[in-house]
């Protein structure tokens, strides 16, 4: 039964992999979109012929339920996000997905059904790829999300998010009401590092994962012509943001580890070769496992940004989008996993996440653990992105020990 689950893993990995696939490379499967739709109604078909009861929330989130034996009142949940990034890699979240369900089947197949009820969940969206709001799926899991937060959210090409939502079939929750009857919460992730590849290990416990600040920012200087405007008459938005991001660039080396600073979207205005660029909207995306220390960097960072259009005589526009403290995932749960690898004979490492991930937004309000399988080379967000399918095998065997512990045991 194991020894056919690689091939399973594979044939998941490959009809997903159809939905979404972006010609430019990799995969792009945005929150709301065509192949979002796919994929939505691809693992929902893939849970059912499991056995498992499908249904939706208001928002799009997916769930698969096998209904408990003798707590059926009491859930184990488990699962990942089903959107991408932009040109992103195959595993990233839809791992979590598919590793998800392929154990609940296992399960089945050796153990028959739960004590405890299980819902497989695929989440609607973490990544926050499409429009400046992230996690939506999970937020909106634990009741946090605000249709406030994205009612006049727009993505790149200034499609709506309401729209999108509502084109697609779905719609803002219609209540607060927190589940009280979810027992433990389970992803399983690929690390999206190279530690525990660097470590030969098999397994990551996940101890915490890190805060995270995100902004999108506007510089507004002046555009002008790129012969007759001399150099002490410009306001050039580009040269302001050089200056920001080496500044910006050099203090986050000196701050050192764990701190990181990314300045991942650029899109000057006009772009155009022969006019003096009037206007630059930047991302930032910075993080650390420190709450003050990540807040104390950030504030730092946005006073350097005004200071330095001050004196350039510039505007901004500062949209501060997500602010994600630190959170820790429950000593029980991560107990279970180390008791799961123990047995198993899988080699592990207790590690903290230096990416953001669904489970972070659910540990606050119910007992939360986080597994890795390792990344070859450590790639991630990127068409690269791979892991060796024996780690994806072992890491849904795993997953499938430790659900039975939660769900099986008394
Ligand atoms: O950006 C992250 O950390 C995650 O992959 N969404
Ligand atoms: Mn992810
Ligand atoms: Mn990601």
């Amino acid at each position: 039964m194991e020894d056919n689950l690689g091939k399973r893993l594979k044939q998941e990995l490959e009809n997903l992999n159809s939905l979404g696939a972006d010609p430019s490379g990799g995969l792009s499967r945005l929150l709301y979109s065509k192949s979002w739709v796919e994929a939505q109604e691809y693992v929902e078909t893939r849970m059912e012929e499991i056995g498992m009861h499908t249904f939706y929330d208001e928002v799009g989130n997916l769930f698969g339920r096998i209904e408990g034996t003798s707590h059926a009142n009491e859930v184990i949940m488990t699962g990942s996000h089903i959107d991408t990034v932009a040109n992103g890699g195959s595993l990233d979240g839809q791992y979590g997905v598919i590793a998800a369900y392929l154990a609940v089947q296992l399960l089945k197949e050796q153990c028959g059904d739960p004590k405890r009820s299980i819902e497989v969940v695929s989440l609607a969206e973490e990544e926050g790829s499409r429009f400046p709001y992230a996690f939506w799926g999970s937020k909106n899991l634990v009741k946090t999300a605000e249709a406030s937060d994205v009612k006049d959210a727009r993505d790149r090409d200034g499609i709506k998010f309401t729209d999108a939502m509502k084109e697609s079939g779905f719609d803002f929750r219609k209540n607060d009401r927190r589940r009280e009857d979810i027992k433990a919460f389970l992803e399983i992730h690929i690390e999206q590092g190279s530690v525990l590849e660097k470590e030969e290990k098999q397994i990551g416990v996940v101890t915490g994962i890190v805060g995270q600040q995100r902004y999108t920012i506007t510089l507004k200087g002046q555009a002008n012509h790129a012969g007759t405007t001399p150099m002490g008459y410009r306001k050039d938005a580009v040269y302001a943001f050089s200056k920001i991001v080496s500044e910006a660039i050099e203090k986050a080396e000196k701050e050192g580890d764990p701190l990181v600073l990314t300045f991942g979207r650029v899109d000057p205005k006009p772009n155009t070769v022969n006019v003096v660029p009037g206007e630059v909207t930047f991302s930032i995306d910075c993080r650390h496992t420190d709450k003050a220390t990540l807040k104390s960097f950030t504030h730092n960072l946005i006073a350097d940004i005004k200071q330095t259009v001050d004196d350039m005589d510039m505007d901004v526009e500062i949209d501060h989008w997500m602010d994600e403290s630190p959170v820790p995932m429950d000593e029980k749960i991560i107990n279970i996993i180390k008791e799961a690898a123990e047995e198993g004979e899988y080699s592990y490492k207790i590690m903290p996440s230096g990416a953001g991930h669904d489970a972070q937004i659910i540990a606050p309000y119910y007992p939360t653990g986080l597994v890795f399988v390792p990344s070859i080379d450590g790639i991630s967000h990127n068409p690269d992105e791979n892991t060796k399918l024996v780690d994806l095998v072992e890491g849904v065997k795993i997953f499938a020990d430790t659900l039975y512990k939660l769900a099986y045991e008394n």
